[in-house]
């Protein structure tokens, strides 16, 4: 695939110091997905797949290997661009949604948008709150949210800042059938995801997993079809 569209990662090794030296928890991942492509990974627990999400968010740095997105690889900026490609360029929804607790849905949903907020922010906080079923509940703490609806609200943070990336690391994992499967559609309702965005999604959920045209399952460090 040409490198200048969507993702592609090439090689990507991550050795992590244990307690006898380094440990190899990724041991050549490649992975592309064109512009519009949702690609799910299974796989035992600790055997990485976090730890992808981290190298393709550019949270964590890879000990060898390349991630490119629209042909920039995020780990070769300097410490700026890389704050600006977190910030811009991808969302990440967590299995635990990781809300400011004092902070009311909306304020939630305009957070990545600070300190420099754009004009339109706060009226595409308030479209994504509707289309997520939230529109009466924009000014609740997260207390007052159910766990779906938490993690509904982690989502529209996510995409806020409309990135090219959805990275999402087991989000129904905390949630029962019902509000598990209305997480899950939004997922794949385009008029939420946008045009053109990759979804990188972990599950433990085969149910899930399924949904997405390209499976794959982490085994020994690599990614190989599901
Ligand atoms: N910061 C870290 N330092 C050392 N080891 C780590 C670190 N983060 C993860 N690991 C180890 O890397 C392995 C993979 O972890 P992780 O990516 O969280 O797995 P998964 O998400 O598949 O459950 C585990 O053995 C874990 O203990
Ligand atoms: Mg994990």
């Amino acid at each position: 695939m040409d490198p200048g569209g969507g993702l592609s990662v090439r090689g990507l090794v991550k050795d992590y110091p244990g307690p006898g030296g380094l440990i190899r928890v990724l041991d050549g991942v490649d992975l592309d997905a064109a512009p519009g492509e949702a690609v799910s990974i299974m796989g035992a627990s600790g055997c990485g797949k976090s730890t992808l999400l981290f190298l393709l968010g550019a949270i964590e740095f890879p000990s060898d290997g390349e991630v490119h997105l629209d042909g920039v690889d995020p780990h070769e900026l300097g410490s700026d661009g890389q704050a600006q490609f977190r910030r811009d360029e991808v969302g990440f929804v967590f299995q635990d949604h990781c809300l400011l607790p004092q902070c009311t849905a909306l304020e939630n949903v305009l957070a990545p948008t600070l300190p420099d907020p754009r004009p339109g922010d706060a009226e595409r906080a308030a479209v994504l709150l509707h289309r997520m079923g939230l529109a009466e509940r924009q000014d609740h703490l997260p207390a007052a949210l159910s766990g779906g609806e938490k993690q509904r609200v982690a989502i529209a943070r996510a995409l806020v800042r409309r990135p090219k990336l959805l990275l999402c690391d087991e989000p129904t994992g905390n949630l029962d059938g019902a509000a598990a499967d209305r997480v899950a559609d939004l997922l794949f309702d385009s008029e939420v995801t946008g045009p053109g965005r990759i979804v990188v999604l972990v599950t433990h959920d085969p149910g899930l997993a399924a949904r997405f045209p390209r499976r794959f399952r982490m085994e020994g460090g690599r990614l190989r079809g599901a």
